[in-house]
């Protein structure tokens, strides 16, 4: 394959990036790199809740209709990303819950709306949605947030039937890091996939994220996990992939990045239902690690000018 976009075609799996608007509109080359390679988009961060409704009631969606329509214009599947999580969360909302002028009954009720009018808005334009993201602690327990601890568990399932009802066509994910290896996660996230399955909820996908680390060994039996989610009638995604490394980049680190980025892709490839590989961002002009993880970086596909570097052409050599 010449490129991303005909490796996807030729796999027959959507390689997909996050995408940061603000490049989408204001930078060519970013444009020209992103809808040359890429058939699937994910909104790095604007169709999270904070960025969508600001102030109560006050719908944004200028940049996310900016994503979708691009994608429509350039033959790329969109994922939502994401309805239900405890980050970037509006603050009218985190403040409403702590100061208690939000009480429960009208919690469940503004992520009900939220969930509705977001879905309903995209209807027909997006493949696959993150219903809920990072609900599982890395021990395995529920992770504590205000949607456990005010709606109690049942606010899963409740998400996902929402969704569900708001546009019947779209595939519904849960999406979680980490659990491309850690075991306590994997199991209770199967646990509560086989829970919502029995009682016919709408789910229809797992995510895995994919944040790794090169100074970290490659997780090697994550092949094995996305067959036990596959086993479970899920869809497959690898939905956020990328490969940090601790700074100063050096060619040896670059090689050693390639090799994850290729696991990861012959991994969805030798797994039946794993139909999409989404990077979290493809240049490094434009990446969430350097912000959130001290002293790393250089963890995509293109550095800052977009000149690919070897990890992209691992993933082209994947066979
Ligand atoms: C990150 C974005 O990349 C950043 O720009 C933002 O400041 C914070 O969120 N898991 C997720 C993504 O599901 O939404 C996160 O995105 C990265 C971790």
């Amino acid at each position: 394959p010449r490129d991303l976009r005909e490796l996807a075609h030729q796999s027959g799996i959507r390689i997909g990036t996050a995408v940061d608007i603000a490049a989408l509109r204001g930078e060519a080359d970013y444009r020209k790199v992103l809808n040359r390679e890429f058939t699937h988009v994910t909104a790095e961060n604007a169709m999270k809740w904070e960025s969508v409704e600001p102030q109560r009631g006050v719908y944004t969606w200028a940049d996310a209709d900016t994503l979708v329509d691009n994608a429509r214009r350039n033959g790329q599947r969109v994922r939502g990303h994401t309805l239900v999580w405890h980050n970037q969360l509006p603050a009218w909302l985190t403040a409403g819950v702590a100061d208690g002028t939000i009480g429960n009954d009208e919690l469940r009720s503004i992520l009900r709306d939220h969930i509705t009018t977001e879905v309903r808005r995209y209807k027909g334009k997006i493949r696959a949605w993150d219903v809920v993201n990072e609900v599982v602690e890395e021990d395995g327990t529920m992770r504590k947030t205000i949607w456990l601890d005010r709606l109690g568990p049942g606010y899963i399932a409740d998400a996902f039937r929402w969704a569900h009802r708001a546009d019947p066509q779209a595939k519904l994910f849960i999406n979680d890091y980490n659990l491309e290896w850690n075991a306590p996660k994997i199991e209770t996230t199967l646990a509560l996939v086989k829970d919502l399955q029995a009682r016919g909820v709408p789910i229809h996908g797992a995510g895995f994220q994919g944040h790794l680390g090169i100074q970290y060994d490659y997780p090697g039996d994550w092949a094995n996990v996305m067959r036990r989610f596959a086993d479970l009638g899920l869809e497959i995604a690898v939905t956020e992939l990328d490969a940090r490394m601790v700074l100063p980049v050096t060619e040896e680190k670059l090689e050693t990045q390639a090799t994850y980025y290729s696991r990861a892709l012959t991994d969805c490839l030798s797994v039946a239902a794993c139909k999409e590989l989404t990077v979290w961002g493809f240049t490094d002009r434009h990446s969430w690690v350097p912000g959130w993880f001290d002293g790393q970086g250089s963890a995509c596909l293109f550095d800052e000018n977009l000149a690919k570097k070897p990890a992209y052409r691992a993933l082209l050599a994947v066979r």
